[in-house]
């Protein structure tokens, strides 16, 4: 184990699952939000157009981050909150464009002071709910893990509805019905992506 591991608490703070290190946690988001931003303006400098649409960024706040431990039996302390558990830091990249999506991931994937720990890419290869997604685990230069997910607009609008559902227990008798409606709708959106990402590349071709 590394030197950040380390130095992290292993006893239970009751006051802070992240032990006082919220400050650098928030200070690691935003260098991370600064990086989105600037390869939003190289990009808009070449090609006018804004690859990203919006970014959200968390902390994983406390209850859940204690959650999440406890399903998956670890220590609830700092450690593991900040080094078995990879998304204590979320950043979610909605793009208007897939090719956006790749080009976000291209360039998290060039930034030397970024490790690239895992790569799932549910775009590529959908869950069988319809999710679709681009997941990356990093690690940035202080020692910091964030789960970044890269999605379309149509992708994201999906999944807060999919999420919605999942978390609404009294839809009945309607669950099967809805799931299937929901994996209707993401494989159309999927399609209706490519279309999107066509058109937008004939646009910019009769520029
Ligand atoms: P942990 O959930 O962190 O234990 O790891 P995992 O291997 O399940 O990670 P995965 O990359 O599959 O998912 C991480 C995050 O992506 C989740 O916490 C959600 O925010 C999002 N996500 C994954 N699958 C779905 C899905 O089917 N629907 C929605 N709405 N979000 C999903
Ligand atoms: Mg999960």
């Amino acid at each position: 184990m590394d030197d950040f591991y380390n130095s992290l608490p292993a006893e239970e703070d009751p006051e802070d699952i992240y032990g006082g290190l919220r400050p650098e946690m928030a200070k690691a988001m935003n260098s991370l939000k600064d990086e989105i931003d600037r390869f939003r303006k190289e990009t808009m400098e070449r090609d006018l157009d804004d690859p990203v649409d919006h970014v959200l960024a968390r902390i994983k706040d406390e209850d859940s981050m204690i959650d999440k431990l406890s399903r998956k039996k670890l220590p609830i302390n700092a450690r593991s909150a900040l080094c078995e558990v990879h998304d204590a830091i979320g950043i979610r990249i909605v793009c208007p464009f897939i090719n956006d999506v790749y080009a976000v991931s291209e360039y998290l994937r060039s930034r030397r002071d970024l490790e690239i720990v895992l790569e799932k890419d549910y775009i590529k290869q959908a869950k069988e709910n319809g999710y679709r997604s681009l997941h990356m685990i990093i690690r940035e230069k202080h020692g910091f893990f964030a789960e970044v997910q890269i999605r379309t607009i149509s992708m994201d609008t999906w999944a807060a509805l999919e999420h919605a559902m999942r978390y609404k227990h009294d839809i009945g008798g309607n669950t099967e019905l809805i799931a299937r409606e929901l994996k209707r709708c993401a494989d159309e959106l999927a399609s209706t992506d490519l279309s999107l990402q066509t058109i937008r590349d004939m646009i910019r071709q009769a520029k």
